[in-house]
């Protein structure tokens, strides 16, 4: 951060308390000559309120370029366009008069139930990240303060403001807090928002092991922390545990609070003043990052960024299916006779409800994009389902059925509709409505070149659509120009490129979290552990409909001459576009490490690229793996730690479809427990300096050891040391049981 002034210590404790609390529900409070900043969200466009103000999507903003939201984004599996999305709302936040937009949310999609799962990316830590911090670099290039959100463990809406998150050590680092640290590493965001609920019993706003030790002392975050919309409980617990900024305005209440706290001494004034200088320098930075970023003009990037929005939706729609119909696959499709079915043809379902929620400067209606892009050809409309409670649903459906049977192809708009999903609630199951279902079997009976489009915030149970419809695009929520994206897919004017960035399960109760969701008596047991997504679906080789980073295209693309240099470890592999058309592929790298020690799921991603090939082009694809993405965390230590040996890497276009392996040996860096009275004999023996005094120590020659059996030793291991107090009939008493404790960690290298 630059300067953080130094201006507060100048302060009174008055007006330092007053800068930790905003002004408004949008703004922070104006100080001496610090000046007011105005936040607002975020993350798929600038919702920019100028007249009554809330943070449930419920009143007007002003307009703004409606980009696809996360769940979609992510789907590119392209951390440019994220960043390039990332500039452009960056620019309007600036022509908007915004200082933070408040964004990218990085919470793990741990249940396809969550409510909100449409505003986060995916259930991949590695995914998340990446594009969490593009999207950061983006809005921060233009000038814009970025606030990484919701942190943390916030992975449900049920009781958002109450529940514990309960969650043991290595699935937070691992899982939970991976993407996080990821951004506030790679991309330095110049603020964190804590999130409502509370994290193995402490609350999020109050944490100072979360906001003080892991993301300031361990992370090295210099920014402000800044509270989600009224997650401040206890104001002057949460200044003590390192939170700055308590938003919305409190009316003065909390800053009271903090004076009187620390007018009694029970509270640190330091605590305030650090606060106080951390939003000062936020102010000041928010001020000349404008200044020098130059002007922008919302009415002038309009146009382009609709484009853009286009440019993205487009690459986000993942062609799930594409069967042949004589011989030749069904999509694109060639301007024919077309019957479109569906309300949301032409009210398009392309974003979620709650505090993101835009106001777009336009809207592609995807019928309308259909008919331009259909020649001369007819697409006539039919809803399909009853839009009004008038309706009879028999009739409707029966002109629908007419419609497509006697058009040449049928596209058939399926999804859930927008009260089904939105912030501040889950779902509670993940089907799409039965009535849609009936609709598209009686559809694909009378038409078999049907193709289905999907829009949906959170997964949709598919396995129903995917038995019976013959082509299946999934366009998630797409944002202001969804209906052109689509339309652009659907007749080949883009060739889909989109991967799943979530596993499409089989049914709800195959889910990791099935039987720990939502929160209980308001505890939430994340009892899946780090088995989340595809990790829980491959360790437990269940079926899925869709597996995590699935997605076909119109060409058909080769992989061959995998190398892998231990340097790094580095991925390179040859891509080779073996199919018709120009298309864009998706390469996954996945790591496996086969003998591991501790609990690992069979695979998970250590890295992805892409690269648009012409058709017979092939080039090679250059994917580095990080150390950090091969480490877990030892809880013992409290430490990252590499296991040293072999580990298979395999690259693939799907977690399901893995064409090449290598195996790279690498140099292990585990971080070593010291031994206490706790460890057991067979960890002890375990460790190739210590076994041999152990064995002297209990009289017995590391020699003689197989005399003793292998069954008394595998008895024994499991006995902690200072239990040999007991079991040794005197001969070890608790004294020379400490030198000897001692004296093993001093034998270790
Ligand atoms: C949401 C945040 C949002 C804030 C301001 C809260 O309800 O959880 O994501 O940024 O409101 O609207």
């Amino acid at each position: 951060m630059t300067d953080p002034l130094a201006h507060a210590p100048t302060l009174t404790l008055t007006q330092q308390a007053a800068l930790g609390s905003g002004a408004s529900f949008w703004t922070t409070e104006a100080v001496g000559h610090i000046p007011s900043i105005v936040l607002t969200d975020g993350p798929h466009g600038v919702r920019r309120q100028s007249g009554a103000s809330d943070h449930l999507g419920v009143g007007g903003s002003e307009p703004a370029t409606c980009f696809p939201p996360a769940v979609a984004l992510s789907q590119t599996w392209d951390p440019d366009l994220v960043e390039r999305v990332g500039a452009a709302l960056g620019a309007e936040a600036r022509a908007l008069g915004v200082h933070v937009l408040l964004g990218p949310g990085v919470n793990i999609k741990r249940d396809p139930r969550c409510g909100r799962n449409f505003e986060y990316f995916s259930e991949d830590p590695l995914l998340s990240g990446v594009l969490g911090a593009a999207w950061v670099r983006g809005v921060q290039g233009r000038g814009v303060g970025a606030s990484l959100k919701h942190f943390a463990v916030n992975n449900s809406e049920h009781d958002r403001m109450r529940a514990s998150s309960d969650v043991d050590a290595r699935t937070l680092r691992e899982i939970y807090l991976r993407a996080f640290e990821h951004v506030v590493r790679e991309a330095a965001p110049w603020t964190v928002m804590c999130s409502n609920n509370r994290i193995n019993g402490v609350y999020a706003s109050e944490n100072t092991w979360l906001l003080t030790d892991v993301l300031r002392g361990e992370w090295g975050f210099d920014g402000v922390v800044v509270s989600d919309w009224g997650a401040v409980r206890d104001r002057v617990a949460a200044v003590a545990a390192g939170l700055d900024l308590e938003m919305p305005s409190s009316g003065g209440f909390g800053d009271a609070e903090v004076v009187a706290a620390v007018t009694a001494g029970a509270l640190d004034a330091r605590a305030v003043t650090t606060a106080a200088e951390r939003v000062a320098g936020l102010a000041v930075r928010a001020y000349e990052s404008h200044s020098a970023a130059g002007h922008f003009d919302i009415g002038e990037l309009t146009e382009a960024h609709h484009r853009l929005a286009c440019e993205a939706a487009a690459q986000a729609v993942v062609l799930l299916k594409n069967d042949l119909r004589d011989g030749e696959p069904i999509l694109p499709l060639a301007p024919s006779r077309l019957a479109v079915i569906g309300p949301f043809a032409e009210e398009p379902r392309h974003q979620g409800g709650g505090s993101s929620h835009v106001n777009p400067t336009r809207l592609d209606i995807p019928l309308d994009e259909i008919r331009a892009r259909n020649g001369d050809q007819a697409a006539t409309h039919f809803p399909g389902l009853p839009t009004d409670s008038g309706q009879d649903s028999e009739q409707v459906r029966a002109e629908a059925v007419r419609g497509a049977a006697e058009a040449e192809a049928a596209v058939l708009f399926l999804g859930l509709t927008a009260d089904e999903e939105s912030e501040g609630y889950d779902r509670e199951h993940i089907d799409l409505p039965q009535a849609q279902l009936a609709l598209l079997r009686a559809v694909v009976e009378v038409q078999p070149r049907t193709v289905v489009v999907l829009s949906h915030g959170g997964v949709v149970r598919l396995d129903e659509v995917a038995k019976h419809a013959p082509a299946i695009l999934d366009g998630a929520l797409l944002g202001q120009a969804g209906g052109g994206a689509v339309a652009d897919v659907l007749f080949g004017a883009v060739n889909p490129s989109g991967r799943l960035a979530e596993t499409v399960p089989v049914r709800l109760q195959d889910c990791p979290a099935f039987l720990n969701f939502p929160s209980e008596n308001g505890h939430t047991v994340y009892g899946e552990r780090v088995f989340v997504g595809y990790r829980w679906y491959d360790a437990r080789a269940l079926e899925v409909t869709f597996p995590f980073g699935h997605g076909l295209s119109y060409t058909a693309f080769a992989f061959s001459d995998l190398e892998v240099d231990s340097d790094g470890p580095t991925v390179r592999v040859v891509v080779a576009n073996v199919g018709p058309r120009a298309g864009r592929e998706v390469v996954q790298v996945y790591v496996s490490k086969p003998d591991s020690q501790i609990s690992r799921p069979p695979r998970w991603l250590a890295g992805f690229g892409s690269l648009s090939l012409e058709s017979g082009e092939r080039r090679t694809l250059e994917i580095p793996i990080r150390r950090t993405d091969l480490a877990f965390w030892e809880i013992r230590s409290g430490q990252w730690g590499v296991e040293p040996g072999d580990y298979t890497v395999s690259v693939g276009a799907s977690s399901r479809d893995l064409r090449l392996h290598a195996t790279v040996t690498v140099e292990g860096d585990v971080p070593r427990a010291v031994f206490t009275r706790e460890s057991t004999l067979g960890e002890i023996l375990a460790d190739p300096a210590a076994a041999p005094l152990l064995f002297e120590t209990l009289g017995t020659a590391a020699q003689d050891a197989p005399a003793m059996g292998t069954d008394l030793l595998r008895m024994l291991e499991s006995v902690p040391i200072e239990r040999m107090v007991a079991l040794s009939g005197g001969k070890v008493t608790p004294e020379r049981l400490d030198d000897l404790l001692a004296a093993l960690n001093a034998v270790r290298p």
